[in-house]
């Protein structure tokens, strides 16, 4: 064994592994289908920009955002909802391309998640330095669907933590094309991203898209 052939592997990564009870990572699950995303993306982006929304209490996201589908989740200053109406545009949010809901529907799968239809897709375009603080996703109706969440670009360390906020968190290494599933007892842990390191990706340059699938009623 020379050392060479290891250079540059610090850690071996399995195709797919268990977070937690309910929540996987699918590594390199959406590399097939890369070109026709980001395709789908730059469609998405000239109807509905990205935009850094506020927070409630006054604070503007380092994450940009957009959304696809018949619902979109918007943030401002009187709280945190789900709209059908993209507040920039005052015109519904762009369709969801297919190609989104068929991986979506199939990692869910993968997952032990059968039909999964989500009817909204965030879009999070993060650029070196923007993160998002451990928080829960608690704005849906109900929670018995997964959440399914995909990332292209540069990676992210992904933070997943328990249901309490204090809990210890463990760091998971986001790469280009892999996918993480979460729901039944994971469904309401707390996750965040870390600040995203700088870099150059060969497709998405200086930045990192994530889509978050969502059942939100
Ligand atoms: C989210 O929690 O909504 C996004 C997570 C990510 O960007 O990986
Ligand atoms: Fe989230």
């Amino acid at each position: 064994m020379t050392a060479d052939l290891f250079d540059g592997v610090d850690e071996v990564r399995p195709a797919r592994e268990t977070i937690a009870d309910g929540a996987m990572l699918l590594r390199g699950f959406a590399r097939p289908v890369q070109h026709d995303l980001l395709r789908a993306i730059d469609g998405i982006v000239t109807q509905s920009p990205f935009r850094h929304m506020s927070t409630p209490g006054g604070y503007q996201m380092s994450v940009a955002m957009t959304n696809c589908g018949s619902l979109g989740w918007v943030t401002d200053r009187t709280g945190y909802r789900y709209d059908a109406i993209d507040p920039d545009s005052g015109k519904p949010w762009p369709d969801m391309p297919p190609i989104f809901r068929e991986l979506a529907g199939q990692a869910a799968a993968q997952a032990g998640y059968a039909d999964f239809r989500p009817e909204a897709c965030l879009v999070n375009r993060y650029e070196p330095g923007a993160r998002l603080s451990l928080h829960q996703d608690r704005d849906e109706e109900n929670y018995d669907a997964p959440i399914v969440s995909v990332s292209l670009g540069l990676h992210a360390i992904f933070l997943w933590g328990g249901l309490k906020r204090a809990d210890k968190t463990a760091r998971y290494r986001l790469e280009h094309g892999d996918v993480v599933v979460w729901g039944g007892s994971s469904r309401l842990v707390f996750h965040g991203v870390a600040p995203l390191a700088d870099g150059e990706h060969a497709l998405l340059g200086r930045q990192r898209i994530n889509l978050t699938f969502r059942k939100a009623r």
